[in-house]
C-alpha cells in the first residue's frame, strides 16, 4: 500500500471514529456508532498490518489471535455490572502500552523511522513528546490498577489519605518535570527510566485518596489520560491515526469527566489533586438503632394504582437484579389503571455513565419517560409516589444534610419529596459509598425487602 493511500485509509477511519462517537450520544442511534467504529478500527488495523516496513508478520499475527481471543472471552463472559473496573483494566493496558512503544522508540528510533541517519540522536521534540506521552502512560497505567483494585473489591474503597499527601504528590511532579527536562536535554536512559518509575508513583498515590462514590469520575479522567498518552505516542512516531484517536479519546474523557464532576458537584482540580469527601463513620452509628418501615407486594400495588403520577428512581440493584423488562411491564400495567409514570435519572447510577439509560432503552422504555436529575428533581414534591428501585447513594439525603459525608454537596434525587416513598432492596445494608441511608428511617418510606425483580413482578401480578 502506498503513504498516499495509507493517509486516505487513516483519515477515513478517523472520520468512522468521530461518527461513532456522535452516535453513541444517544441511546436510539448509539448501536449504529458502535457498528461505525468497529468498521473505523478494522481498516485502521487492516491498513497498519499492510505498512511495507513490516518484514514479518509471526509476532503480529500471534499477538492479534491471542489479544483477540482474550477480548473476546472477556466481552462474552463480563457482566454489565463489573463494567467499571473492566474498563479501568483496559485503560491501564493502553497506558502501559504507551511506556512500552515509547521504551522501544527510545532503543530503536531507526526502526520506527523517527531518526535520520544512523548513530544520530533523537531530536528535541521528539523527546519531549515522547516523555510526555511515556509519563501520562505510566501514570494512566498504575492509577486505573488501583482504580480496579478498588472497584473490583480487591482492596478497600475507602479513601487512603496521609498526612503530607499533597505535598508529597506536589514533590513527586516537581521530581517528574525535572527528570523529563533531563531526558529532553539530551540525557538518555537514566532519566527516561526514572520519570517512568515516578509516574508510576504518582499514579498510585493520585488515585487512593479517592473514595468508592467518586470512582466514575476517576475512571472517566484515566479514560482521559489513555488518550492522551496515545496522542503523545502518536507524536513521537509521527502517525496521524494515533494523534488522532487519542486526541478523541482524550477530550471525550475529559469532557465525559467534566460532564460527571458537575454533576456530582465536585471540583476538577479536587478530582485530579485527588482526596475529597470525609469519613462514613459518623452517619452509620447514627442511623443503626432506628427501624423502618415494611411493606408488601400488595402494600406497593394498591398504592400505586391509586396514585395519579409515580416517578420510578432506578439504581444499581435494578441492573443487579436484571429488573428493567419486569419494571417495565409493571409500568405499562399502572399506565392501562391511567397512573402516569416518569424515570428519573442520576448522573452516576449504576456502575458507568448512562447504565439506567441502557437498560432502560433495552426494556423498550419510551425514550419521553426517561430524564435527567435536573429536568426532574423538582417533580417529586407534585408526583404522588417515589418508587425506587435498587437504588441508594443516588437518593440518600445525607448528601444535602451532613458536610462530614462521602458524598456531600452531590446533587441527589430528592425522593423524599413525594408524599410517599417505596424502596426495593433486600436489606438496609449501605451503597456503594458504604454510608448509611436516613431515606429508609422516615415516616413516608415504605421498604419493600426482595430481590428487585421478583419483587416488581409480585407488585404486577397484585396489579391484575
Ligand atoms: P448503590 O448506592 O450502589 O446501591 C445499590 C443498592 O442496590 C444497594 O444498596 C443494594 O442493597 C441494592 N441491590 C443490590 N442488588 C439488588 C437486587 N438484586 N435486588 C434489589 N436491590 C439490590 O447504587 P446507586 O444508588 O445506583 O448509586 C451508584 C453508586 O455507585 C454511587 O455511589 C456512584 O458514585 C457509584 N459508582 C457509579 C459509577 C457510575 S459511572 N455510574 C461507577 C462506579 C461507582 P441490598 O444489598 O440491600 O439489596
Amino acid at each position: 500500500m502506498t503513504p498516499d493511500l495509507a493517509a486516505i485509509a487513516y483519515l477515513v477511519a478517523a472520520i468512522c471514529f468521530i461518527l461513532a462517537l456522535k452516535g453513541l450520544a444517544s441511546p436510539a442511534s448509539a448501536r449504529r456508532g458502535n457498528a461505525i467504529g468497529i468498521a473505523g478500527m478494522v481498516l485502521a488495523v487492516a491498513v497498519t498490518v499492510a505498512d511495507p516496513a513490516i518484514l514479518s508478520y509471526e509476532w503480529i499475527a500471534g499477538a492479534l489471535v491471542l489479544g483477540g481471543a482474550i477480548g473476546a472471552t472477556i466481552a462474552l463472559r463480563i457482566h454489565m455490572t463489573a463494567m467499571p473496573q473492566l474498563v479501568a483494566a483496559f485503560h491501564s493496558l493502553v497506558g502501559m502500552a504507551a511506556v512500552l512503544v515509547a521504551a522501544a522508540a527510545l532503543y530503536h528510533p531507526h526502526a520506527f523511522g523517527i531518526a535520520g541517519g544512523a548513530g544520530e540522536a533523537l531530536g528535541i521534540a521528539t523527546r519531549i513528546e515522547m516523555i510526555l506521552g511515556m509519563a501520562v502512560g505510566a501514570i494512566t497505567f498504575s492509577g486505573s490498577v488501583v482504580a480496579f483494585a478498588k472497584l473490583q473489591g480487591v482492596v478497600s474503597g475507602a479513601p487512603l489519605v496521609f498526612r503530607g499527601q499533597h505535598l508529597a504528590n506536589l514533590a513527586i511532579a516537581l521530581a517528574i518535570a525535572a527528570c523529563g527536562a533531563w531526558f529532553v536535554a539530551g540525557q538518555g536512559e537514566a532519566a527516561f527510566w526514572l520519570v517512568a518509575a515516578l509516574a508510576f508513583v504518582i499514579g498510585v498515590t493520585l488515585i487512593v485518596p479517592i473514595g468508592g462514590a467518586d470512582m466514575p469520575v476517576v475512571v472517566s479522567m484515566l479514560n482521559s489520560y489513555s488518550g492522551w498518552a496515545a496522542a503523545g505516542i502518536g507524536f513521537t512516531l509521527e502517525n496521524e491515526l494515533l494523534i488522532i484517536t487519542g486526541a478523541l479519546v482524550g477530550s471525550s474523557g475529559a469532557i465525559l469527566s467534566y460532564v460527571m464532576c458537575k454533576g456530582m458537584n465536585r471540583s476538577f482540580i479536587d478530582v485530579i489533586l485527588g482526596g475529597f469527601g470525609g469519613t462514613a463513620a459518623a452517619a452509620t452509628a447514627a442511623a443503626a438503632q432506628r427501624t423502618a418501615r415494611r411493606g408488601s407486594a400488595e402494600d406497593a400495588a394498591f398504592v400505586m394504582a391509586n396514585a395519579r403520577k409515580v416517578i420510578v428512581v432506578p439504581g444499581y440493584g435494578m441492573a443487579v437484579a436484571l429488573a428493567q423488562h419486569a419494571l417495565r411491564d409493571m409500568a405499562d400495567r399502572l399506565k392501562a389503571k391511567g397512573v402516569e409514570i416518569a424515570y428519573a435519572i442520576h448522573p452516576v447510577a449504576g456502575r458507568m455513565p448512562g447504565h439506567m439509560n441502557v437498560l432502560l432503552a433495552e426494556a423498550q422504555v419510551p425514550y419521553d419517560e426517561v430524564f435527567e436529575l435536573e429536568e426532574i428533581n423538582s417533580a417529586f414534591a407534585a408526583a404522588d409516589v417515589a418508587f425506587v428501585i435498587g437504588a441508594n447513594d443516588v437518593c440518600n439525603p445525607l448528601a444535602k444534610t451532613d458536610p462530614q459525608s462521602p458524598i456531600a454537596g452531590m446533587p441527589v434525587l430528592e425522593v423524599w419529596k413525594a408524599p410517599v416513598t417505596l424502596v426495593v432492596k433486600r436489606s438496609l445494608s449501605p451503597g456503594y459509598a458504604g454510608i448509611d441511608n436516613p431515606l429508609f428511617y422516615r415516616d413516608g418510606t415504605m421498604m419493600l425487602f426482595a430481590d428487585a425483580r421478583k419483587m416488581v413482578e409480585e407488585i404486577a401480578r397484585s396489579l391484575e
